[in-house]
Parts: structure tokens; C-alpha cells; sequence
């Protein structure tokens, strides 16, 4: 009887280790990864109408955009940038120009859109304001 207990015990434990080790990795897996968003920057290459730190392709007030010249995205919020690419991503945000960039996230993830989102935010320190702010 007291061995059963006891096995009965360290199988509570291990199964309470496994549920807390299994509720940390979801937590994290959800959480925005900068690093990961860099690999999604090179794929989708984002520079290719950003410009290489995000500095945007687009020059002049107001912004001289095409679909090949994006506006600057360094240094905008992250919670923004989210929010904006979500929207470009379906359809919500639509504009003459936001197609190709459209077509080029098409197979990004929620995860992805975060990542990169996390990633953009890292490459200025200094704080601009977005197209829609
Ligand atoms: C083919 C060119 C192109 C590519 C590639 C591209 N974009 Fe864009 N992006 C644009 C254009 C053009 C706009 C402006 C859309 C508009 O007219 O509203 C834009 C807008 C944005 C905005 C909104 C800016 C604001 O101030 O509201 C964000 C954020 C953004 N892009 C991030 C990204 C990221 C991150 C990537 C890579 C995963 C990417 N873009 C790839 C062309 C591109």
C-alpha cells in the first residue's frame, strides 16, 4: 500500500513538472521573437522597398510612395506595425500601392507578422510616426 502511494506520488509530480514545463513553452512559443522576425525580413526581403535598416524607399513630404517604395517603418511601434501589416495582409488596408507588398506576405503567419513586427522595431531607436498615426 505505502509503495503504491508513493509511486502514486512522484507520477502527481512529474505530470504537475510536465503541465508547468508545457505552459512556459506556449507562453514563450506566443510571445514576439526578434530574431526569428529577421529570418522573415531576408525571405520576404522587406529591403527590397524599405531600404536596407528600414529607412524607407519613399523620400519627400508628403511621401513620394509606389509599389516598390515604401514609406520608413524603422522606428515606428511595434503594436503599429502589427496592426498595419495584419491589415495589408487582408485586404483591410488598400491603396494603389499596398498590392505587391500584399502579394509578398501572402504566406506569412500571425507569428511571423509578429516576429518581423518585433524585429522592425529593433532597427531605430529613434521614434517616427506611421502613415495612419
Ligand atoms: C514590394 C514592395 C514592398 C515589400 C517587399 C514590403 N513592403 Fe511594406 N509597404 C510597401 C508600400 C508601398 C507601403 C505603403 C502602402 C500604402 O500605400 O498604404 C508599405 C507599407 C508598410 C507598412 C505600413 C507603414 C505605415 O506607416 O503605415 C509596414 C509596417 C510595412 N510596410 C512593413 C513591411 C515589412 C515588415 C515587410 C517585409 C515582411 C514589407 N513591408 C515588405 C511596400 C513593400
Amino acid at each position: 500500500m505505502q509503495m503504491k502511494k508513493s509511486i502514486y506520488r512522484v507520477a502527481l509530480r512529474s505530470f504537475l513538472a510536465f503541465s508547468l514545463t508545457t505552459t512556459t513553452f506556449s507562453s514563450l512559443m506566443a510571445a514576439a521573437d526578434a530574431k526569428e522576425g529577421e529570418k522573415v525580413w531576408k525571405k520576404i526581403n522587406c529591403a527590397l522597398c524599405h531600404d536596407k535598416k528600414g529607412e524607407g524607399k519613399a523620400k519627400g513630404t508628403p511621401l513620394k510612395l509606389n509599389a516598390m517604395k515604401g514609406p520608413p517603418i524603422a522606428g515606428l511601434n511595434e503594436q503599429y506595425i502589427v496592426k498595419q501589416m495584419t491589415a495589408i495582409h487582408d485586404g483591410s488596408r488598400k491603396t494603389a500601392y499596398t498590392n505587391t507588398m500584399k502579394l509578398k506576405i501572402k504566406n506569412l503567419t500571425p507569428q511571423d507578422i509578429e516576429n518581423v513586427s518585433a524585429y522592425v522595431a529593433t532597427l531605430s531607436s529613434t521614434k517616427i510616426k506611421g502613415m495612419l498615426e
